[in-house]
């Protein structure tokens, strides 16, 4: 590695050259590690790494006996899947070299995250810790670093207890080495934000921080288009304390929304003056570049026009999402990220938030180039803790140093439009749970004056009586929708946000009859309703009729009521856009359980029925025709079989083998059929069922059909993309289905497969969804689940030919994909 700080040659003419090849700054991607997690048996491993994602399953990883308060439990029972029951616990090992050539001016070690308790050593001197896993954190190592080869270790350290989710364990996130010269941009401090947007013409704010102020230095601002053409310039000079802080002007702005993801990129280069010259030519000594990504975009919110985004009032169609990736685990990777957030925009989802904590860079990164807005939370309890090893044994001496750095590292993303300063924080009731709010708060608005700042609160009454809700700029309400109408008359601001909504629960391509709308409290021991007999007998699963919800939550269309109807509701977060790792409510008592079934998609990024009842009333752009259930079901012959219909359009009629069970139109006071169309009393046959929607005019618009299906016969293999980059990350997601003779799907198939993949690939990982599945996601074999699993992909860095083969022993049959590597 080169580390040469080279001159510039040139003369730079005040306001008219670029610094563009002289950037100095490397930032080194530190991806080859050795692990271990004893300190003596050691594997090569590339980052982002989780080595807690193989397995195996096992109810004595994190096996508690606990009582969930946030539940209403106030009986302690066992809860075995509560955090994934995956082996995140205990100490962890990496470590790496770096060879220096030359030395450097200044050197920082910039994790994205590390879980958790990351001490970072350098040539095996401490180097520094961080005590948060979620938070993006550096280090000065300058002093540490020498020419020659360098070791950076770092020690990681989860405890039992931790967290009430899966949080994965190593260094799940990128870790980078950043060389500048001494002097250089410090890119946390650069701050581009927009003023305004007027009469055609943006105003842009720029405020940057030069570490290491030397002599009289300039900074020369270059903002371009997409397309790379300059469209605004400017000198500014740099104050004593290295402050430089202007604005520019932009003349008909590309403005960034979630329909229109347009960036721009401000180039800031540092530029010395040259001795004895005028004030206008510079030599351009010891330089230093950065890019910065930005949007022109303005956010408010007020009682008269809610949440704007560019002046247009807008609610959040939003979704939460934990941070794991199913069976990648916490170790995140772009291509699943861009899945993730693709599949819930083609939802007609606009936000999403980071529950509860900080995001990666990539995550944001991609929310800001595909168009989704970010509500950027922090933390999931303050000072009182929610477990009993959590968060909350840092929270005194921690918490100021972790909001001011998921503002500063994060504050140029347009996508993030609100921080999030907690979730459901024990302390809503008291006079000091206010004043820590207010001071959080104030942390945000010190550091960003643009966004506003929001948390999620589940105790109303207690949370306006101590003024904790008044002092917020989004007031954030979790569940309760029936309090939301008592919670407005007290809240001066005028609007609140339904910060979490829903938590439905249901497993995909799995229907109960008879379809019973409940809240599941027969499975929880807290719950006058509590039927351990009924836990006993339970399957783990959860129906896909989108009719079961949790004590303390609703359905999707009790909350719509009031996104529709009451304009000081802002908008709503959705519990979960896709199901995680742990929390396996309903049951948490169950085993075994390991994950979610609050998800719209499952485990494995699938569909659920739900999404196409949230599809159909959130995405204007496109129609939907969705029915459930699956038409196959032997023994069912003549017995109550409900069909529910998702669709945009106002009315349908049903079909079962060509008779007709009647036209139906939506019923705006009727709680289920508001936003459904149902038929209650449909008998089974085999055959066909085949449902007509029908426009505002009355006219036909659409139809569609399930038919029964047949034995199993065939796989059926859809990629999500066909064409990957060589790069040794890009992964692709392969659905596997399992279809009869003719093609018909088998919506009940439960067949052992395994997997190869050949060629410039490797197998990376297959899930089916199933949160009682107790299969390794990185074993090359699955059962089905309802029909369907995913398997991933991941390329090497070799370009050509991948080929997955999909295999039924069983049954003998076999299907081959081949993708494009390049
Ligand atoms: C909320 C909480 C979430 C999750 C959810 C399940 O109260 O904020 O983290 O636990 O309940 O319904």
């Amino acid at each position: 590695m080169n580390m040469t700080i080279l001159k510039l040659k040139s003369i730079l003419l005040f306001s008219a050259v670029a610094l563009g090849a002289s950037a100095q700054r490397q930032s080194l991607d530190l991806r080859q590690w050795d692990f271990s997690r004893n300190g003596t048996e050691w594997q090569t491993v590339t980052i982002p790494h989780d080595w807690a994602i193989s397995g195996p399953f096992d109810k004595k990883w994190d096996l508690q006996k606990v009582a969930i308060e946030q539940n209403g439990e106030t009986q302690a029972t066992e809860k075995s899947g509560r955090s994934g029951a995956l082996p995140w616990i205990g100490e962890g090992y990496y470590k790496t070299t770096v060879t220096m050539t030359e030395p450097m001016g200044n050197a920082t070690l910039v994790f994205d995250g590390a879980m958790s308790e990351p001490t970072v050593y350098v040539n095996g001197s401490n180097a520094g810790y961080w005590a948060y896993g979620y938070n993006a954190f550096r280090l000065d190592v300058t002093s540490l670093l020498h020419v020659g080869e360098n070791l950076i270790e770092v020690r990681l350290k989860n405890v039992e207890e931790s967290s009430r989710w899966y949080p994965g364990g190593g260094l799940y996130r990128p870790v980078q080495l950043l060389l500048t010269p001494k002097s250089h941009i410090d890119d946390w401090h650069t701050c581009v934000r927009t003023l305004s947007i007027k009469d055609g013409k943006a105003v842009v704010s720029v405020s940057a921080r030069v570490a290491n102020p030397d002599g009289v230095q300039k900074l020369n601002a270059v903002l371009k288009d997409d397309s790379g053409k300059t469209v605004a310039e400017t000198w500014e000079k740099v104050q004593p304390n290295g402050i430089v802080q202007f604005v520019m002007e932009v003349e008909n702005p590309r403005l960034w929304s979630p329909e229109t993801p347009y960036l721009y990129t401000m180039t800031l280069g540092l530029a010395a003056e040259k001795h004895g010259a005028t004030a206008q030519i510079f030599d351009g000594e010891a330089l230093d570049e950065t890019q910065t990504r930005f949007g022109i975009r303005t956010v408010s919110v007020s009682k008269e026009g809610g949440f704007q985004l560019n002046g247009v009032t807008r609610k959040f169609k939003g979704v939460c999402l934990h941070h794991d990736l199913g069976p990648l685990g916490a170790a995140i990777n772009k291509a699943a990220l861009i899945r993730q957030i693709k599949t819930m925009k083609e939802m007609g989802a606009d936000a999403i938030r980071t529950a509860h904590n900080m995001p990666s860079q990539w995550q944001m990164d991609i929310c800001d180039s595909l168009g989704m807005m970010v509500m950027a939370e922090s933390f999931d309890m303050w000072i009182y803790p929610k477990c009993k090893n959590g968060y909350a044994r840092f929270f005194k001496e921690w918490a100021d140093r972790d909001v001011e750095n998921l503002v500063l590292r994060n504050r140029n993303h347009p996508s993030i439009i609100m921080w999030s300063i907690g979730n459901e924080i024990p302390e809503q009731w008291s006079d000091e749970g206010r004043e820590i709010s207010r001071h959080l708060q104030d942390i945000c608005h010190q550091l960003d004056p643009t966004r506003p700042v929001t948390q999620g609160m589940d105790r109303a009454e207690d949370a306006l009586k101590s003024g904790f809700a008044q002092v917020m700029d989004v007031p954030g309400f979790n569940y309760r929708v029936h309090k939301y109408e008592n919670n407005i008359r007290q809240l001066p601001k005028g609007f609140l946000l339904g910060s979490e909504t829903a938590s439905t629960v249901s497993s995909r391509g799995v229907y109960k009859f008879p379809v019973v709308p409940n809240d599941n409290s027969q499975f929880a021991s807290y719950s006058p309703n509590y039927d351990p007999a009924a836990l006993e007998k339970a399957d783990g699963q959860c129906s896909s009729y989108d009719v079961e919800w949790c004590p303390w939550s609703n359905l999707p269309d009790d909350d719509w009521v009031w996104q529709d109807e009451k304009n000081w509701v802002i908008g709503e977060f959705v519990w979960t856009g896709y199901d995680y790792l742990g929390e396996p409510t309903p049951y948490d008592e169950y085993w075994p359980s390991r994950s979610s079934y609050f998800g719209i998609c499952d485990l494995a990024g699938l569909p659920k029925d739900r999404y196409f009842l949230y599809r159909s009333h959130w995405n204007r752009q496109e129609h939907t025709l969705h029915m459930l259930p699956h038409w196959t079901w032997p023994g069912r012959e003549g017995e109550v079989t409900p069909v529910y219909v998702y669709t945009d359009y106002p009315e349908a009629e049903l079909f079962v083998n060509g008779r007709s069970q009647g036209r139906l139109k939506k019923q705006p006071s009727e709680r289920l059929d508001r936003y459904r169309l149902r038929w209650n009393e449909v008998r089974y046959g085999p055959g066909t069922i085949e449902v007509v929607a029908y426009d505002e005019q009355g006219r036909e618009a659409a139809r569609t059909k399930t038919v029964t299906a047949g034995n199993p016969a065939q796989l059926v293999l859809e990629a999500d993309r066909t064409t990957l980059k060589a790069d040794g990350d890009d992964m692709a997601f392969i659905t596997v289905s399992m279809a009869d003779a003719n093609g018909v799907f088998c919506p009940t198939a439960d067949d052992e497969l395994t997997f190869e993949v050949t060629g410039a690939g490797v197998f990376q990982a297959a899930c089916n969804g199933d949160a009682t599945s107790l299969q390794p996601f990185t074993e090359p074999q699955m059962r089905l689940f309802s029909g369907q699993l995913v398997v991933i992909v991941r390329t090497t860095k070799n370009a050509g030919d991948i080929t997955l083969t999909v295999r039924n022993g069983k049954r003998g049959i076999e299907r081959l994909l081949t993708l494009k590597s390049m």
